[in-house]
């Protein structure tokens, strides 16, 4: 592994992901799917199996050594997540499933008491459904508007609607992706952050497909709550964190109920304990957060800024290269504009058949609606192929995705 703060040597960090060390039908593997999940260093691996060895027990209610010990893991990955957000406070940090858990936990928790006819959720088109279903879910529940904003030409949210939704409504609720997951694209949150507030709403960010790939700041963002899943940033899976400020989580009653959330329980009423516990109800993910932990000690060595450039970097390439493919089309926003995400189609051939030939010859990449049927309708399509790019991802992978490409088209000639 490199750390230089401008570049990074992917060869070299390849080479800390033991899942490269083999062959996949024959071939080297081109792990073209990361926006779906990332692979795992192996100082995650190790530091987790290590914590299972040597620290393990459960956490907060134990006052042997053991306890002692996971408990200081639990709590040191959550002040490392609050430092990678840029949060002020670490116990505004609640770590929870993954990220569709933590906009649930938003979606029910505030907005399940917050919203009521005549009020609004806004949302974008480019949403991934766990940022879309549980505000429609809960917005109809409640009564309250359900708004999305349609895309413009060049694919963000077209912010001339916003003056009419003004018009017309109470707007409680702003709920938006920092990076698509289906297009690549970065979003300017800014103007939209400083409307919702201008309207008295919440901002919410589903920092999904952002956490992995560029450095955070909720502060400089200005929102008021942020999801992260772990497992597409290095970490394992069964643990992501939902952020929010500490004045709005302390209004809020729990999401989930049962042990650990508590301050007092009698037979005729049951208090609620301090953030973040109000919101861990059960034992918690110890050994998971203990590797996300781990993990954003792992991305924070090579630095955010580096996997940014080199993501654009890997992005202008493959777009120059399948550009190549006669027949593909492409989608999304140009190179600069983008995380590692590369959507298209191959004219003439289901996606699903175009991943299933690749898989053949090595590379692994997505194909089908990824969780965003309202855009896919809008492009007027049932699944894209997409390609996704990380940390550790090679030039000559996107090669070997080439290749491959033309191979699924002498199959289908
Ligand atoms: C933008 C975005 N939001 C939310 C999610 C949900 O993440 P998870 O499945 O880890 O909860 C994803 C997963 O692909 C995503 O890409």
């Amino acid at each position: 592994m490199t750390a230089d703060s401008k570049t990074l040597n992917a060869h070299a960090i390849r080479a800390d992901f033991p899942i490269f060390e083999q062959l996949i039908h024959g071939k080297p593997l081109a792990y073209l799917d990361s926006a779906n999940s990332s692979q795992k260093p192996r100082q995650v691996i190790d530091a987790m199996t290590t914590f299972y060895e040597t620290s393990y027990a459960n956490v907060h209610r134990a006052v042997h050594v053991l306890g002692e010990r996971a408990t200081a893991g639990l709590e040191g990955a959550r002040e490392k997540v609050r430092a990678f957000i840029n949060a002020p406070e670490a116990r505004e940090v609640v770590f929870v499933r993954n990220a569709t858990e933590g906009l649930n936990l938003i979606a029910y928790a505030w907005g399940g008491a917050n919203l009521g006819p005549g009020d609004a959720v806004v949302v974008t088109e480019l949403e991934h459904h766990s940022n879309f279903v549980p505000w429609q879910y809960i917005a109809q529940r409640n009564g309250a508007s359900f708004l999305m904003l349609e895309i413009d030409d060049n694919g963000d949210p077209d912010l001339s609607q916003l003056d009419a939704i003004a018009r017309d409504h109470t707007v409680k609720v702003v709920a938006t992706n920092l990076v698509s997951n289906s297009l690549g694209t970065i979003h300017d949150l800014g103007p939209l952050v400083r409307w919702a507030h201008e309207q008295g709403a919440i901002f919410v960010c589903d920092a999904a497909q952002a956490a992995p790939h560029m450095p955070l700041d909720v502060q400089a963002l200005d929102c008021d709550f942020l999801a992260i899943s772990g497992h597409k940033m290095c970490g394992p899976s069964g643990i992501g964190a939902v952020w929010g400020r500490a004045r709005l989580l302390e209004a809020m009653e729990p999401f989930l109920l049962g042990g650990h959330m508590i301050n007092s329980v009698r037979y005729d009423k049951t208090t609620w304990g301090e953030l973040p516990h109000k919101f861990e109800a059960g034992t918690s993910p110890i050994v998971e957060a203990y590797g996300l932990g781990v993990a954003v000690d792992y991305l924070s060595a090579v630095g955010l800024d580096a996997i940014e450039a080199h993501e654009h970097e890997l992005v202008a390439y493959a777009l120059g290269r399948l550009g190549e493919v006669p027949g593909l089309k492409l989608y999304g926003p140009p190179a600069d504009r983008r995380a590692g995400v590369v959507s298209f189609n191959v004219e003439g051939i289901h996606p699903h058949d175009v991943a299933q030939i690749l898989d053949m010859q090595g590379v692994a990449i997505r194909a089908g609606h990824h969780c965003c049927q309202p855009l896919m309708h809008k492009l007027g399509l049932a699944a894209t192929n997409r390609a996704s790019f990380y940390l550790y991802t090679v030039r000559e992978e996107i090669d070997q995705l080439v290749e491959g490409l033309h191979t699924v088209q002498k199959v289908f000639a």
